[in-house]
């Protein structure tokens, strides 16, 4: 059988994580590109020069040409530029649109039947506009943010109650920003519901609240002490885990942006809620009982991504 091809769009501090983890765990040959000249070459040496020490069969090369991605089964996206210390997500917006574009039309145009994720922020609205950009099925465009979240969630819980990272399954809905949901009621440890572990006296409401918190702004918190980027490690951790979920169609239900159509009264937007990925991507929505905080804080997050495609309409009309 043929190897697998990922192609990773944008080789920067992401594209380059990516990269090395999709190479260590031999997911296929990787395809590096950029628009930067001499960037996804040299990483792509680099890289290759990791195999005989790891001991990884993959290939990797970097490229400035799209027609190197051809046939590709995953292409992670992560092009564009990152957040600076003062930079809201939303500030990104212009920028990556264009972006946007000229990636979702080199997909187009090289590799239609790719699984697409994409992480290049502000992530609710990108993901989208990649996805219109593409013309691709909505089902194989999917968004990497809730994963992250989630992890981020999972961290802080575990530290809060001094238990392993294993043990606590974090929960994150709505889009990628401030106004993200984590939500306490479906978030355990090892089965047993944060809210339950707060009534125990394990934790108290506030230490809580200021986790949820402490997630909402947490890739603003690494923004504030890397100064000259953002968070890498973990966002390229996430998509990983998204591409093998695809790649080995585990049916995995994870939390990720994905057009929701008809569930969660949504009549198609990008936004972040728990989905079935396998061989055919995003392959089912998961629609859970949300209480009246939740669902409320959920409309904010939901009315935040509208007001941002709203703007990316206007910066670019071929989207109306
Ligand atoms: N096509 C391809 N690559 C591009 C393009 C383009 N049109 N425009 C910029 N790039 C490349 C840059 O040359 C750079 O190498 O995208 C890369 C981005 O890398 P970094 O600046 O290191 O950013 P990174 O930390 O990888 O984050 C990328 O993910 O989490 C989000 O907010 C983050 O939007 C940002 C993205």
């Amino acid at each position: 059988m043929a190897r697998k091809k990922i192609a990773l769009i944008g080789a920067g501090n992401i594209g380059g994580t990516l990269a090395h983890l999709a190479a260590k765990k031999e997911l296929g040959d990787i395809v590096l590109f950029d628009v930067a000249e001499g960037l996804p070459q040299g990483k792509a040496l680099d890289l290759s020069q990791c195999g005989p020490v790891e001991g990884f069969d993959a290939k990797v090369t970097g490229t400035n040409d799209y027609a190197d991605i051809a046939g590709a089964d995953v292409i992670i996206v992560t092009a564009g530029v990152a957040r600076k210390p003062g930079m809201s997500r939303d500030d990104l917006l212009g920028i990556n649109l264009k972006v946007m574009k000229s990636v979702g039309e080199g997909i187009a145009a090289n590799a239609p039947d790719a699984f697409v994720i994409c992480i290049t922020n502000p992530l609710d609205a990108m993901v989208w506009a990649l996805r219109e950009f593409s013309g691709l099925p909505h089902n194989k465009v999917v968004g990497m943010a809730g994963v992250l979240d989630s992890a981020r969630f999972a961290t802080f819980l575990a530290w809060e109650f001094g238990v392993s990272v294993k043990d606590v399954n974090a929960f994150v809905l709505g889009g990628h920003g401030d106004t993200m949901v984590p939500v306490t009621s479906y978030t355990t440890v090892s089965g047993i519901p944060v809210d339950d572990l707060v009534k125990m006296g394990r934790s108290s409401k506030e230490a809580i609240d200021a986790i949820v918190q402490r997630t909402r702004s947490g890739g603003g918190e690494i923004v504030g002490l890397l100064k000259t980027g953002s968070a890498f490690y973990a966002p390229a951790t996430s998509a990983i885990a998204m591409a093998e979920a695809y790649l080995g169609d585990q049916k995995r239900i994870l939390p990720c942006a994905v057009h929701v159509d008809g569930k969660y009264g949504l009549d198609g937007l990008y936004v972040g809620v728990p989905v079935v990925i396998g061989a055919n991507g995003a392959e089912e929505v998961i629609e859970i009982a949300l209480d009246d905080e939740a669902k409320q804080n959920f409309q904010v997050s939901v009315d935040a991504v509208k007001e941002l495609l709203v703007a990316c309409k206007a910066i670019d009309g071929s989207l109306n």
